[in-house]
């Protein structure tokens, strides 16, 4: 139901916005006075204000700007008289959607601006519960781990989020966090309330480079039919996330490295500079050293943007997050498929503790989220793991003095099959010849996973 609050001293114009408006959905509160609008607006926090410029006790404007401090989500429409046009603009200065003239000939263009404005309003607040939503996702006690290395990463990024604007470099491999990392720092700084803008730099073309980052003004190609803001524009005072700046091309490099000097940018085809106020944050999964004396990346953006580096070991080498991450994992997944997965078997946990996780924690979470979605017993079992995990673990699996638990049949199978795949580096036909089956036969139980 939508709350709309009539401040005007006409008692007809209050009638007449109660009969055209009120219904299903709306409740109307009509008021004759500033003071008493804005005490109504305190107890019913009205949605939308139709307010009268002139009031017999306060000056409309004052009430407005009153409005807005108290409520700054509700949407507020001047009703103006005749030759009040001047005061009218001066409102939407001060904040207000939108204004109609008195009187109301056509009602239909007064429930029209009402419809509008309280779209308006709906819009906005669903941005900001959104907003709120990220925020939660990406705050910095969202990365999990308990090993040593990430719980002083997540000490660096609350440190970090405070050091405003100074430019971070991201090392790690494919999977180990950079963009989380890269979010957290965002979401933790005073810059949170501004926009994250990322950009991929090996998924973007040199010539599109200059204009998805700064922009372009009308003409300035063939189909710069309008001009339009940049990445960087409208990253303004929030942060602008390079993803893979290893992969720019040198080109590209060059016109990013004077707008990272100057701070000002110059949109393609124009000839004003524009100052903006940006953290940068790169990250790459290619070690930048090695690209830079290569030849391929240059030497002085890299030590523009290396000011703070950060390194993200790869999971293998920080094993006490693994289960933190898995069980976290389990948890997320129950939630979001209904499911009720309680956790794992010891020796699940001994074969994930092992494996070398060459994808990192998207494997991990990649892993959990299949298991949770096509597991039926409480627990994730050994024989619920891919088969290289059976492998991978430092005790062979298949020994005659193994002082293990007794394992199925199954187990044992399964274990065998992927010690063999990782001896002949996964050639399944050579795997095949060695296990004595046919090709058709190992696939089908490479697939039973
Ligand atoms: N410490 C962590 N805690 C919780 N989730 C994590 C953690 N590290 C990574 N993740 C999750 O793992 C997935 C991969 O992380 P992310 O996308 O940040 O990796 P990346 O380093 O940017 O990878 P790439 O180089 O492939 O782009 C994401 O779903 C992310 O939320
Ligand atoms: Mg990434």
């Amino acid at each position: 139901m939508d709350n709309i609050l009539v401040v005007d001293d006409e008692r007809n114009i209050r009638t007449l916005c109660s009969r055209v408006l009120a219904g299903d959905q709306i409740e109307v509160h009509g008021v004759g006075s500033g003071k008493e609008g804005l005490q109504t607006a305190d107890e019913v926090s009205p949605d939308l204000v139709l307010l009268d410029l002139r009031l017999p006790d306060m000056d409309g404007i004052e009430v407005l700007r009153a409005l807005k401090a108290r409520h700054a989500e509700t949407a507020v429409i001047i009703i103006t008289g005749f030759g009040q046009i001047q005061s009218a603009v001066e409102a939407m200065k001060a904040g207000a959607t939108d204004y109609l003239e008195k009187p109301f000939e056509h009602l239909d263009k007064l429930k029209l601006a009402v419809a509008r404005a309280l779209e308006e309003v709906r819009a906005r607040r669903e941005i900001q519960r959104l907003h709120r939503l990220q925020e939660k996702e990406y705050r910095v006690d969202q990365l999990i781990g308990d090993s040593e290395v990430t719980r002083r990463l997540r000490d660096l990024i609350g440190k970090l989020a405070r050091s405003e604007a100074a430019t971070i470099l991201i090392h790690g491999e494919s999977g180990t966090g950079k963009e989380l990392v890269a979010r957290g720092l965002h979401y933790e700084s005073a810059r949170r309330d501004f926009p994250f803008m990322e950009v991929n730099c090996a998924a973007i073309t040199e010539t599109l480079f200059e204009s998805e980052l700064f922009g372009h003004e009308k003409g300035a190609f063939t189909d710069a039919k309008a001009a339009k803001k940049g990445l960087m524009e409208l990253a303004d005072r929030g942060t602008l996330f390079l993803d893979e700046v290893s992969e720019m091309s040198l080109n590209s490099q060059a016109k990013f490295l004077r707008v990272l000097q100057e701070r000002v940018l110059r949109r393609v085809g124009g000839t004003r500079d524009i100052k903006v106020d940006l953290r940068i944050i790169a990250a790459t999964n290619r070690p930048l050293e090695m690209r830079v004396k290569d030849g391929q990346f240059r030497e002085d953006l890299f030590y523009r943007l290396n000011v703070i580096p950060i390194l993200i070991p790869p999971l293998r080498e920080r094993r006490d997050d693994i289960m933190p991450l898995a069980r976290h994992f389990v948890l997320d997944a129950n939630t979001r498929f209904h499911k009720s997965i309680k956790g794992f078997t010891p020796e699940a946990e001994r074969l994930m503790a092992n494996y070398q996780w060459p994808g990192n924690v998207r494997e991990v979470r990649n892993l959990i989220e299949r298991l949770v979605i096509l597991g039926s017993s409480d627990s994730i079992e050994p024989q619920h793991l891919p088969v290289q995990f059976a492998a991978q673990a430092r005790q062979p699996v298949v020994t005659e003095s193994s002082g293990d638990e007794p394992r199925t049949l199954a187990e044992v199978e399964r274990a065998y099959i992927g010690q063999i795949m990782q001896r002949v580096e996964s050639n399944k036909s050579k795997a095949a010849k060695i296990l004595g089956i046919s090709r058709q036969t190992l696939r089908k139980k490479l697939m039973e996973e």
